[in-house]
């Protein structure tokens, strides 16, 4: 995948067509499912086959909610401060059209973060009614990641390396969604569809950005600081990719459980299935891969510190060098 120069950039973000537009607000058809089921954690467990189809759809929406959920983490806990803290820098060894694409950037991903709010207060107005989040709970071990991630920003950009695999992997979500047709459980909700592939335009020009971010404020460091870097980025991807019994995820099939209490018996089951995906190959490789994540892993490619990635993504392969 070629990387786009910051003037083309500028030229696609000044085309309507290819920005994110809001999308109307009609409430959700909540017999349809939110996202296909290969984009939930349960589907690759084997107590999944087992579930019902009004417990599959329902796991499915609480599921996705939390995809929401964990996009507006990123956009507001992640880009947003990071991007604030490197603006300086961004100009420094960048230029100023790279701290212009980073403002706009900035700006977008608020409204982006908005339209996620709105998106679940359609689909769950009684659960969303005072609060933005439901299902994402910092831990005390992620939040003092996040704290030494803004106060150190400039030394300890690691954090841009996260956000271009998550911009990719929102994309891909997007991509699979528009693409869905009828499947197992029905087709996807036209709302939740529409807010996606909207959001996936902006996004597509987001990990263009982020690649010149990582040239200009990460590969310029020392190698020292780089390896540091590595090794903050390396344990985070390993701490996000392992679901955990208290997690997220675990929390979302407790709300199954709770409206269907006819599950309470295997909710021990399931949760352990979930922990156990951590070394679930076919999982694993379906959250970061070349085809889903290119331009993240061609960053990765370029720095010798993440030589042994590969131990921690499964998918990702060393390309042998030159
Ligand atoms: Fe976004
Ligand atoms: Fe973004």
């Amino acid at each position: 995948m070629k990387v786009l120069n910051l003037e083309r950039i500028a030229a696609i973000a000044a085309d309507p067509a290819r920005r994110t537009a809001a999308v109307p607000d009609a409430p959700a058809d909540l017999s349809l499912p939110f996202i296909p089921e290969d984009q939930t954690h349960l589907y690759y467990t084997p107590g999944y086959a087992a579930l019902t189809r009004a417990q599959k759809i329902r796991y499915n929406q609480l599921f996705a909610l939390r995809v929401n959920e964990y996009i507006m983490m990123l956009e507001r806990d992640f880009v947003d401060p990071v991007l604030k803290a490197l603006r300086r820098r961004a100009q420094q060894q960048g230029s100023a059209a790279l701290r212009h694409a980073l403002e706009g950037m900035l700006a977008e991903e608020e409204r982006h973060y908005q339209a996620f709010v709105a998106l679940n207060r359609r689909c769950a107005p009684r659960d969303y009614e005072r609060v933005e989040a439901q299902f994402m709970r910092l831990r005390p071990y992620e939040r003092a990641v996040l704290r030494a991630m803004h106060a150190g920003a400039r030394w300890l950009p690691f954090a841009l390396w996260i956000i271009v695999a998550m911009e990719e992997s929102s994309i891909a979500l997007a991509t699979s969604m528009v693409r869905h047709g009828e499947g197992a459980l029905g087709p996807l909700e036209p709302g939740f569809v529409a807010v996606h592939r909207e959001h996936a335009k902006d996004e597509a020009r987001h990990i263009h950005i982020d690649v010149h971010l990582v040239r200009a404020c990460l590969a310029t460091l020392p190698a020292a600081w780089r390896l540091l870097n590595a090794s903050l980025f390396t344990a985070f991807m390993r701490d996000m990719i392992s679901p955990k019994a208290k997690g997220t995820s675990a929390r979302v099939v407790r709300r199954l459980v709770a409206e269907f209490p006819e599950l309470a018996s295997r909710a021990s089951e399931l949760i352990a299935s979930l922990v156990a995906l951590k070394d679930h190959e076919k999982f694993q490789r379906s959250l970061f891969n070349r085809k889903l994540t290119p331009l993240a892993f061609a960053l990765y490619d370029d720095e010798p510190a993440l030589a042994n990635l590969g131990k921690v993504l499964k998918a990702y392969e060393r390309p042998a060098a030159a």
